[in-house]
């Protein structure tokens, strides 16, 4: 693996709207973020990337873009842009945005010329087709696949019965038009835009290119492996009542996405030697060396294996809790599915999850444990994902250990996605308490309330009113407290970034060798990073009852604690731990086993 400027730094992502609001409308703000660079700087930030600020309606918080060459008002102008790339460029900070090229908005002029001119130049930007009304007899098109083939609430036979990720139909009527469809895999809002056209190609990569000349370092790239469809467009077996199939199940057939993302890397990332990172759920085995080998078309992607664990097509209601051992599964797999390869990029939370420590630490010990040891746990899930190989992410708020919201009602709910959700669960006759329980585990929103910088009010995110509801937990999580608090989980975050950028350490730490340790031992998650003539085990005793764990190898030096100050009962062939306890220690021996020992049962 070739070594990458970008390997040994510390990335972070910003949702704009609820991060800070510098003008009290209520809206974060990129002039927030710019006065928020030192905090950024001082945590041990390095490589900042922001959800998505150009023109938008925000019918999907942005991710549907009406200009990619302008901000949206709400968030600022183009010279806060610039201010803010010359303000990071003199911190040594990297800006990355977000490239959302799957679709654009509705309200984009492409679209808008090709509602007015269906067959003319801009038609060919989308997918639209002209449809014909079902006969009487309810018979369909013979090659719209008879068996599956679903029609429009006004009769039109559809070109494909796939559902859109929002929910309903992919296809909606285009505006103006009684027999013009459009097709959206996202929102209504949200036309694709027809990657098959050449023009759509160069349009993309002329922007591209216009924001890195303008100095961006690069970008985390939405939703990229929608932009290969299976064409002709064709029906699969419905998984719902609803008669649709579920997106993955045409992404499992659409072949032929490399040669799309090969060329957008030699036409715009490569020249600029920019850093790419890209929202990956669906590649194929095999895939991953195309995607971030040496010569990968991005420089990593995101690990999102214990994100979507346990998730069913059929329902929020329907998805699994994921246990500690399913966690460390996932996480150590990708470890070996990339070890060689390339660096992946790992995180335990971004805006459209949960709160990582709400999700992987389990809530029945959460609502169970005391304080303490809910820091401790807090701490100890941070460890384990930042040490593992690979660009660790941390996701606004959560270097504070900001939690999910608690929901009374679903009225208090803004995210299209959990929405859908509410109203498939609701279908499915599930009742209203059951619902609002999934929604509250799984919903967008947990992740999107503002940034609880102080207890004052507003969190000190706003002065005016904030757009989404603040997480009523502010007054006890906020970053003011924890700045001048010793233990806190946010001065634990700056032992975390310094840690890793410790010369005595990194090269170990990014580049070592990642081996799982007591993997037979449930509620461990441990594993042991090498590199030439160095050692290092991250031990985590992963529940609340106090363990004594066996170590390879005698201890040279605990280089972090996450109960520091606590006594240590430790020899040279164990050590005791109480729950959650967690360290990162440099073994004696460059780590080579120098006795036997057998695994404690839980
Ligand atoms: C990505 C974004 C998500 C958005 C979707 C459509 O998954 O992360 O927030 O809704 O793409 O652009």
């Amino acid at each position: 693996m070739k070594r990458q400027w970008w390997h040994d730094k510390v990335a972070y992502q910003i949702y704009p709207k609820s991060f800070y609001d510098s003008d009290g409308d209520g809206i974060g703000d990129i002039p927030g973020i710019i006065e928020k660079l030192d905090y950024l700087k001082d945590l041990g930030v390095d490589i900042i990337w922001l959800s998505p600020v150009y023109r938008s309606p925000l019918a999907d918080q942005g991710y549907d873009i009406s200009d990619y060459y302008n901000i949206d008002p709400r968030f600022g102008t183009m010279e806060d842009m610039d201010r803010l790339l010359a303000e990071a460029k003199k911190r040594n900070q990297h800006i990355v945005m977000d490239l959302v090229v799957n679709h654009c908005s509705d309200e984009h002029e492409w679209f808008q010329k090709a509602c007015r001119d269906p067959e003319g130049e801009y038609g060919q930007y989308f997918y639209l087709r002209k449809l014909k009304k079902a006969d009487k007899a309810g018979t369909m098109q013979k090659d719209a696949g008879p068996d599956y083939s679903v029609c429009s609430p006004d009769g039109y036979v559809l070109p494909c019965n796939w559902r859109s990720y929002f929910g309903g139909q992919v296809w909606e009527k285009l505006p103006g038009h009684e027999d013009w469809f459009y097709l959206h895999v996202f929102h209504k809002k949200q036309p694709d835009l027809n990657w098959e056209n050449p023009k759509v190609r160069e349009e993309i990569y002329r922007m591209i290119n216009w924001w890195l000349d303008k100095g961006l370092a690069g970008f985390r790239i939405d939703a990229i492996i929608n932009i290969k469809k299976v064409l002709p467009f064709c029906n699969y077996a419905p998984d719902r009542p609803d008669g649709l199939c579920d997106i993955s199940r045409m992404l499992r057939d659409a072949s032929g996405v490399g040669s799309f993302l090969g060329e957008m890397r030699d036409r715009t990332f490569a020249p600029h030697q920019a850093f790419t990172v890209g929202e990956v759920f669906n590649e194929k085995e095999g895939e991953l060396p195309a995607f971030i080998g040496d010569h990968g078309y991005f420089s990593s992607m995101f690990d999102f294996s214990e994100t979507v664990w346990g998730n069913s097509p059929a329902g929020w209601h329907k998805h699994k809790g994921i246990t500690p051992d399913n966690y460390r599964s996932c996480l150590f797999s990708m470890q070996q599915k990339t070890a060689g390869i390339g660096f992946i990029s790992n995180i335990i939370e971004n805006h459209d999850e949960p709160r990582g420590v709400s999700r992987y630490i389990p809530p029945e010990d959460m609502q169970s444990m005391p304080e303490e040891m809910r820091i401790a746990a807090k701490k100890a899930l941070a460890t384990i994902y930042f040490f593992v190989k690979g660009l660790p992410w941390i996701y606004q708020g959560q270097e504070i250990g900001m939690e999910n919201i608690p929901f009374n009602s679903i009225e208090e709910v803004d995210d299209i996605a959990s929405l859908d959700a509410w109203n498939v669960m609701r279908g499915e006759g599930i009742s209203a308490e059951e619902a609002l329980a999934a929604v509250g585990r799984h919903s967008r929103d947990n992740a999107r309330t503002p940034f609880q910088w102080s207890a004052s009010p507003g969190a000190g995110f706003t002065a005016g009113t904030p757009w989404l509801r603040i997480n009523p937990g502010y007054t006890e999580i906020n970053l003011e407290q924890q700045m001048h608090d010793p233990a806190s989980v946010f001065n634990y975050y700056k032992k975390l970034t310094a840690l890793r950028k410790d010369p005595l350490f990194c090269e170990t730490l990014i580049y070592g060798d990642f081996e799982p340790y007591l993997e037979d031992v449930s509620r461990v998650i441990a594993y042991l990073r090498r590199a030439a003539g160095q050692t290092i085990l991250v031990l985590s005793n992963y529940c609340k009852e106090t363990r004594s764990l066996p170590l390879p190898a005698p201890v040279k030096k605990v280089l972090l604690d996450n109960c520091a100050g606590s006594p240590l009962q430790i020899t040279e062939k164990d050590v005791v731990l109480t729950g959650y306890r967690t360290l990162v220690m440099e073994m004696l021996n460059g780590g080579s086993l120098c006795y036997s020992f057998s695994t404690p049962a839980l």
